[in-house]
């Protein structure tokens, strides 16, 4: 691909990505609004209790950050690595994760080179956390072997950013890691993660997403680590840090395994795609991008399929319905039940082919992922898809018989 075309795409993505963090914010903004109009109305009246309630709530939610930070709060972000390290930065062999006797990932084999920069993507739900924690010793496998390979020094970005200390203060999370530092460059280093002044006496868990996810950042830029793994890194992120995130990545020498929602980010950076889906992870040995034109084709193939076998399925209804007309009496009781049974099938089928294809609209929403309440719902909303599918493979199973039954029964 040419340099113009991928520069395009990427120019595209980024304003993408503003437009939807700008839609989400002021959705937000609007919300909050509405409850604090709701608030204000009924605080004295008789819903007096409600509104109280709705106030806690309304005081505890995560708030976006705005997509346009104040001007020259960009984050001062260079990412440099201490030590070269070795080749083999990550090992897996024969991984199988295993959450609670559900198995998250069968069997996965694969080595991160130095210098890779990989793009782990899947469901909400599907394992990509858990195996990060696994990578990083937190946790075990089940069987099989994962680790970081000699000399790699890792600096793991958590999903819930539990990296940062709750119980100090800004000041303190920075200089436990420069003891050496005075205490100007502390707060000089701070202040190029927009904390500055007072702020730095701040304790970690007065702070909101947005915040800790610059405090997050800031020590990893202090780890000088030559591995970096990085889950859902943008999160909370306004789009100027996302930027500037992504710019610190590209210029980065060292290693990235990068868990991300962010087609910008992901296309702009990674030379590799893990895909997990359904247990399996696959490894694509191109970069993003790349992947979405090969997915997109497959899609294409998979819908084509689909619409043949959809067509298959309404030759043979058809089938049924002409033998059952020319039916003699006697069976038709036998027949008629057999017909319920169909229909009823059917119905079932249509149910739960509707169910996914909402749930995959609504996993689909990039918004969801912009707040905690949203992906704690997109979660629940992985789990309810798969088991969506479950069920309607299922179902196309029994749909399958009863309409056999249904062509025997007509047809003796
Ligand atoms: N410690 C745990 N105990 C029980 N279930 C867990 C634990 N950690 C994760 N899970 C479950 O494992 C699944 C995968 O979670 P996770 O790795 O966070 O997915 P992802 O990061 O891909 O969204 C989810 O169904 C989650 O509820
Ligand atoms: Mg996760």
């Amino acid at each position: 691909m040419s340099y113009s075309g991928s520069y395009e795409s990427f120019v595209v993505q980024r304003e993408e990505r503003r437009l939807s963090q700008r839609r989400a914010f002021d959705k937000q903004r609007k919300v909050i609004a509405e409850e604090e109009d709701y608030i204000r109305r009924n605080i004295a009246g008789q819903n007096s209790k409600q509104a109280k309630g709705r106030r806690k709530r309304l005081s505890r939610a995560p708030r976006l950050s705005s997509p346009t930070a104040e001007e020259g709060s960009a984050l001062g972000l260079r990412l440099d690595v201490s030590a070269r390290g070795g080749d083999q930065v990550a090992i897996a062999r024969g991984v199988t994760l295993e959450v609670e006797g559900r198995t998250l990932i069968s069997d996965f084999t694969a080595t991160i080179q130095r210098g890779d920069v990989v793009g782990f993507v899947g469901p909400n739900g599907s394992g990509k956390s858990t195996f990060l924690r696994a990578l990083m010793g937190e946790r075990d496998v089940s069987s099989g072997e994962l680790r970081v390979g000699g000399s790699v020094q890792a600096s793991y970005y958590r999903q819930d950013m539990a990296q940062v200390p709750m119980d100090r203060t800004l000041y303190d999370v920075i200089s436990d890691l420069r003891p050496q530092w005075e205490r100007r460059m502390v707060q000089g280093h701070l202040a190029r993660f927009g904390f500055s002044g007072d702020e730095a006496q701040r304790r970690a868990d007065t702070l909101s997403g947005g915040e800790r996810a610059r405090v997050a950042l800031a020590m990893m830029v202090l780890g000088r680590a030559n591995f970096l793994l990085l889950d859902e890194p943008t999160n909370h992120l306004d789009i100027e840090s996302v930027e500037a995130l992504e710019d610190a990545l590209g210029e980065y020498e060292g290693t990235i395994l990068l868990v991300s929602h962010d087609r910008a980010m992901l296309e702009a950076l990674t030379s590799r795609v893990w895909i997990l889906h359904e247990r399996h992870i696959t490894d694509f040995p191109g970069s993003f991008t790349e992947w979405e034109e090969q997915s997109r084709e497959r899609e294409h193939a998979a819908a084509v399929t689909a619409a043949e076998r959809e067509s298959l399925r309404r030759v043979k209804e058809h089938k049924t319905t002409k033998r059952r007309e020319t039916e003699g009496v006697e069976s038709r009781a036998a027949l008629r039940e057999v017909r319920r049974r169909v229909e009823d099938s059917e119905k079932e089928v249509a149910a739960l082919e509707k169910k996914v294809v909402e749930l995959t609209a609504l996993l689909e929403d990039p918004e969801l992922y912009t707040t905690r309440e949203g992906t704690a719902k997109s979660l629940l909303a992985g789990k309810e898809l798969d088991e969506a599918r479950r069920k309607l493979d299922i179902a196309l199973e029994k749909w399958t018989a009863v309409t056999e039954q249904a062509e025997q029964l007509s047809a003796t």
